[in-house]
C-alpha cells in the first residue's frame, strides 16, 4: 500500500477519477461463507470506510438491514448514495471512523476492509509499532467497541497477519474475543472476528501485551551482551 493511502485527499481524488469501484481482497463470495456464520435475523450492519467496494450491497442482500456505510471521502459517499438511492434500509454517511456519530450499542456487526491497512500504511516496521499508529487504531476500535451492541461482531478483513494484527484487536478494553480465519486462493487474505462479551485466550493477552512491549525505543534496545539472562526470544520482541 502506498503511504498516500492515509491522505483523505487522496481517496477523494481516486474516488474521482476511478470508473467502477475497486475491490480490494478479492470479491465478496471469497469470504461470504465466514459473514454468513456470524450473521442473525435483523441484524443490523456498519461498515466502516466502504469506499466504492460492493461489500454494502451483498452485506444487504444477506439481509443485514439497517445497514450504514460510512467513509470520511465525501466524493465516494456522494456516488454509492446515488447508486443505491432507491435501496430501502441503505444509508451512507460521510463520517470518521475515528470518531463515529452513533449511540452506543447501536449496531449487531461492524465490518472494516482494508480500512484499517490504510490508517497503518506508514508503518515502516511492523514489529515496532509506533505510538501515534496504536492510538490511531485504539481510537476505531475503541469506538467500534462502544457501538456495538452486546454479542455484536466485528470483522476486519486485511493481508495483516495475525502475528501483527492481532496484537491490536487482542486488548482486554474492548471487552472481545479475536479469532482469524483466511481465505483466497493464490494470496492468503486475514478475516478477523471479534465477538463482544467473548474471552481473550492466553496467547491473545500475550499477544496484547506484545503490541506495547515492541513499542520501543531502538537507542535503548539492549544487546544480548547486556543482558546476562540471553533471553534472546525476549530481546527481540516477538
Ligand atoms: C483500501 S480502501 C478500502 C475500501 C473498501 N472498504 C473496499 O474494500 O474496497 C480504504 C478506505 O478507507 C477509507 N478511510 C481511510 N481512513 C478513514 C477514516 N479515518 N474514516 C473513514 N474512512 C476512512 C478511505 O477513504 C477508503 O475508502
Amino acid at each position: 500500500m502506498s503511504g498516500r493511502y492515509k491522505e483523505l485527499q487522496y481517496w477523494d481524488s481516486r474516488y474521482e477519477e476511478e470508473e467502477r469501484g475497486h475491490e480490494w481482497f478479492g470479491s465478496y463470495h471469497d469470504f461470504a461463507h465466514l459473514v454468513r456464520r456470524e450473521l442473525r435475523p435483523g441484524t443490523r450492519g456498519l461498515v466502516l470506510g466502504c469506499g466504492t467496494s460492493s461489500l454494502s450491497a451483498e452485506l444487504h442482500k444477506e439481509g443485514v438491514r439497517p445497514l450504514v456505510s460510512i467513509d470520511y471521502s465525501p466524493v465516494c459517499i456522494k456516488e454509492m448514495a446515488q447508486r443505491n438511492a432507491c435501496v430501502p434500509d441503505m444509508s451512507w454517511m460521510v463520517m470518521d471512523a475515528r470518531h463515529l456519530q452513533f449511540p452506543d450499542e447501536t449496531f449487531d456487526l461492524v465490518i472494516e476492509k482494508g480500512t484499517l491497512d490504510a490508517m497503518m500504511v506508514d508503518e515502516k516496521d511492523p514489529w515496532r509499532v509506533s505510538q501515534d499508529t496504536i492510538t490511531l487504531v485504539d481510537q476505531v476500535l475503541s469506538e467500534v467497541g462502544r457501538v456495538l451492541a452486546p454479542n455484536g461482531c466485528f470483522m476486519s478483513i486485511t493481508f495483516s497477519p495475525p502475528h501483527f494484527r492481532a496484537r491490536h484487536y487482542a486488548q482486554p478494553q474492548y471487552g472481545w474475543s479475536v479469532s482469524c480465519d483466511t481465505y483466497g486462493r493464490d494470496f492468503h487474505y486475514y478475516f478477523y472476528t471479534m465477538l463482544k462479551g467473548g474471552q481473550l485466550t492466553c496467547l491473545d493477552i500475550e499477544r496484547g501485551k506484545s503490541l506495547y512491549k515492541s513499542h520501543v525505543n531502538l537507542e535503548h534496545m539492549p544487546t544480548l551482551l547486556e543482558c546476562d539472562d540471553e533471553d534472546f526470544l525476549n530481546n527481540i520482541q516477538i
